[in-house]
């Protein structure tokens, strides 16, 4: 199935905040599971998004370099935490605070990947709004997504310096 092709309607949901939004996928990113409060937001029933790749649920305002820190980070073993805006099946969006972490065998391999999100802080959605669209301007002003991207993690890594925060600190302080 490919991504939802309904536009975004610029209608916000939000779920409460004593539940987790769950999912797993394979090593590729593909849906191997996904609890029943990710179908109720997404507005997807769990046959729809198992065998799907993740990016079924992913909204045109994220940048391409956000993700490819997630994925450097993960598929190096190592776990993330991101604020995401994600888009529902009707193109309603959803902002999450997301930890992602690798799932190793006995023998220390990556068999997968598993996320859970929180509902943001009204506060922190700020900030990763503001900051997201200013990376995605830089990404649009290439006409090579590689090279987009590139000097939208140039531009994110400038800013952490400037602040003097690695990407845990930053995420966290938002
Ligand atoms: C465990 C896990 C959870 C993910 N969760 C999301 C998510 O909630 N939203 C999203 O857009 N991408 C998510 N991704 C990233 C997608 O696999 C994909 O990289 C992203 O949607 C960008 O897609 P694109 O490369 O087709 O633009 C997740 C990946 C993994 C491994």
């Amino acid at each position: 199935m490919a991504r939802p092709t309904l536009p975004p309607t610029g209608i916000e949901r939000t779920w409460p905040e004593h539940l987790l939004i769950v999912s797993k996928t394979d090593t590729r990113g593909i849906i191997t599971y996904a609890n029943e409060v990710f179908c109720e937001v997404a507005g997807y029933a769990p046959a729809e998004l198992e065998g799907q790749s993740h990016n079924i649920i992913r909204h045109p305002d994220m940048p391409r370099c956000v993700f490819k820190l997630l994925w450097d980070t993960i598929s190096a073993g190592e776990e993330i935490f991101a604020y995401v805006v994600n888009q529902a099946k009707t193109g309603d969006h959803y902002w999450v605070f997301a930890h992602v972490t690798p799932t190793f065998d006995a023998a220390g391999r990556i068999v997968g990947y598993h996320s859970s999100r929180r509902v943001p802080t009204k506060g922190a959605v700020a900030a990763a709004k503001a900051l997201y669209a200013d990376l995605l301007a830089i990404e649009a002003r290439h006409a090579s997504p590689k090279d987009g991207m590139a000097a939208a993690a140039a531009a994110l890594g400038e800013t952490l310096k400037a602040r003097k925060l690695d990407y845990d600190e930053f995420v966290f302080s938002l």
